[in-house]
């Protein structure tokens, strides 16, 4: 039997398969990503449900500038959408929101409503919803290095004294705990620069599934069987969070 039968306190999901959702149904790439928002509210819910405390969702990558000029556009507004039309709601449910990723690329106004997002919800202990836009795991490891530097370079740290505890504080999601599990939809089973430091040990569930037919159930079941693996953090034993 698994020494571990708890709910993992940190789900990271990639939330892939929004095109071919659309194109199988002969709808648009953005009807995908619109339904992809409906399953978002699920598993925010659900994630709710199950007493998560951190769920890291990856909506727009560093690497996604290169789709289609409309496409970005699209994926830009929808994000601008769901802070207007959810956040109220999330935060009356005590969900706090942090936004990941490089802001400084993005337009004013749209800055301006993440972190009003951010500042509404700070202050909410239930589940923390983590949004990843425009964000990439390598970049975000080099501004650490690069905070890290200037320290070292203002003689406030001396190079044998940075620990991993350094890197992790200088993380964008710091405090928060290591990723416990990992769920990618869409068939694909890759990383794709998500979160690679704070994945470290985490268990990855690659699912066939589209993101828009991504449920409770799913997620359920995700858990289930994240619940029945043994994880040995490079031990021998099994060891309970
Ligand atoms: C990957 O599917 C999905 C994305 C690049 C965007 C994910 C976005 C959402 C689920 C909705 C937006 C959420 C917010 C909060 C703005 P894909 O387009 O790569 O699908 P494919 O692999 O089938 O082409």
């Amino acid at each position: 039997m698994s020494s571990q039968n708890h709910i993992p306190r940190h789900v990271a999901i990639i939330m892939d398969g929004n095109g071919r959702w659309a194109s199988e149904r002969g709808l648009p790439r953005s009807a995908g990503h619109k339904a992809g928002i409906d399953a978002l509210r699920r598993a925010v819910t659900c994630a709710q449900d199950m007493d998560v405390e951190c769920l890291t969702i990856y909506s727009f990558s560093t690497e996604n500038w290169s789709r289609p000029k409309a496409e970005v556009a699209f994926l830009l507004a929808l994000l601008k959408r769901f802070i207007r039309q959810d956040v109220a709601d999330l935060h009356s449910k005590g969900v706090r929101i942090r936004v990941i990723g490089a802001r400084e690329d993005l337009e004013p106004s749209l800055v301006r409503m993440l972190n009003d997002a951010e500042q509404l919800t700070e202050a909410n202990t239930q589940l923390t919803l983590v949004v990843a836009f425009n964000y990439g795991s390598q970049q975000e490891i080099l501004r650490a290095t690069q905070k890290l530097a200037h320290d070292v370079a203002a003689g406030r740290l001396a190079p044998n004294d940075i620990t991993m505890a350094h890197i992790e504080a200088n993380l964008e999601t710091a405090p928060m705990p290591p990723v416990d599990l990992l769920i990618r939809t869409g068939g694909e089973e890759r990383i794709s620069n998500f979160l690679l430091w704070q994945c470290a040990y985490a268990e990855f569930i690659f699912l066939r599934q589209y993101w828009p037919d991504f449920d409770a159930v799913l997620f359920e079941k995700a858990v289930a069987t994240y619940q029945s693996r043994e994880r040995r953090f490079g031990g021998l034993k099994a060891k309970s969070a």
